[in-house]
């Protein structure tokens, strides 16, 4: 090889690898993941906490070196008091509230509180997919949040640390853990109960400590926080359900480029079903598992003891009607038949 031969392969390299060096910076942001943040308060056996994880399975494996979703379960990144304001912000990307944490945002799903008024999750689903109840999830775009899906958990039962918890008369002057909603609030007035509206990272202490004598949830939230073992008695009330939107920040989400957006909405289709499926599997073993833990009695109701609960929440209907609409009621009403 002559001098020059060798200088120009030398300059060929060096050219090449400046190249290489100057298009790397711009490959490198190109290629670099998008980090999706999705938090809940839950634990990771329950319904939410296996619908949070089959979701980033399947939008990692959707869109491969795209994007990367981080799950925080348990309130480690934030609990319910600044899981919307982080998501506002965009600290996180993903949250799942129950559908009773929304009142500061829109009235209109404070439907899904309203006691008695579902026969069981299937009737819920019927009406989640009805088109009132797709547009629901855009009820809140305008303060900048949009709901991906609807999660659900299951229906909610009661329960005290007293002895005898079988009619109405039975909660009067308890104090009880609530979410943060006034319809949930309203329902413990009309028993003659005391609610406290407190943060669900905060419940098995405050049942432990005595700070409450009781709480409202369902079998997979109650087994999976272990309330079952701070508390004497659970009634199989069904009064009520926990059900969740996964809601995004509207903003980011219209901002993605279409290809992420389109894989991540395939995998939260994908990823609901899957938790939509387990969520009554996963309740009815719970319920048996503190069955079978002894620790807390379970008390089965009759027809009447259902009749009596369902009269001393009445009220709380009437109450809501304005801010609800009647409209938005007879809707899901119908989703029983
Ligand atoms: C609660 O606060 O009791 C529930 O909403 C928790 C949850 O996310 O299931």
């Amino acid at each position: 090889m002559t001098q020059a031969t060798r200088t120009r392969r030398h300059v060929l390299f060096a050219a090449g690898a400046v190249a290489t060096a100057l298009a790397m910076p711009f490959t490198a942001s190109a290629q670099a993941p998008i980090v999706v943040k999705f938090s809940h308060v839950v634990a990771e056996n329950t319904p939410k906490g296996q619908g949070a994880l089959k979701f980033k399975e399947l939008a990692e494996k959707k869109l491969p070196g795209k994007v990367q979703v981080q799950v925080f379960p348990s309130s480690q990144l934030f609990g319910d008091a600044k899981e919307m304001e982080a998501l506002l912000l965009g600290d996180v990307q993903l949250i799942a509230p129950s559908l009773s944490k929304f009142d500061r945002y829109t009235k209109k799903l404070q439907v899904f509180d309203l006691p008695f008024l579902f026969d069981d999750i299937d009737a819920v689903d019927r009406f989640q997919a009805t088109k009132t109840g797709q547009e629901l999830l855009t009820s809140m775009k305008s303060r900048g949040l949009v709901g991906l899906a609807y999660w659900h958990n299951g229906m909610k039962q009661l329960s005290t640390n007293k002895d005898k918890l079988q009619r109405p008369d039975d909660v009067k002057g308890l104090k009880f853990r609530i979410q943060a909603s006034d319809v949930l609030e309203a329902q413990f007035r009309a028993l003659g109960a005391n609610p406290q509206k407190m943060a669900f990272s905060e419940v098995y202490q405050a049942l432990q400590t005595g700070v409450v004598d009781g709480q409202e949830n369902t079998w997979s939230n109650i087994f999976s926080q272990k309330f079952f073992e701070v508390q004497k008695t659970i009634a199989e009330t069904n009064h009520g359900l926990i059900e969740y939107m996964v809601v995004t920040n509207a903003k980011w989400w219209d901002g993605l480029p279409a290809d992420i957006r389109q894989g991540l909405s395939e995998a939260m289709k994908e990823a609901t079903a899957y938790a939509n499926k387990l969520a009554l599997d996963l309740n009815e073993a719970d319920k048996k598992k503190i069955m079978d833990a002894g620790k807390a009695k379970i008390q089965k109701l009759g027809k009447e003891d259902t009749a009596a609960w369902r009269k001393s929440m009445e009220p709380v209907w009437k109450k809501f009607e304005g801010d609800i609409g009647r409209d938005l009621i007879d809707a899901a009403l119908k989703a029983n038949s």
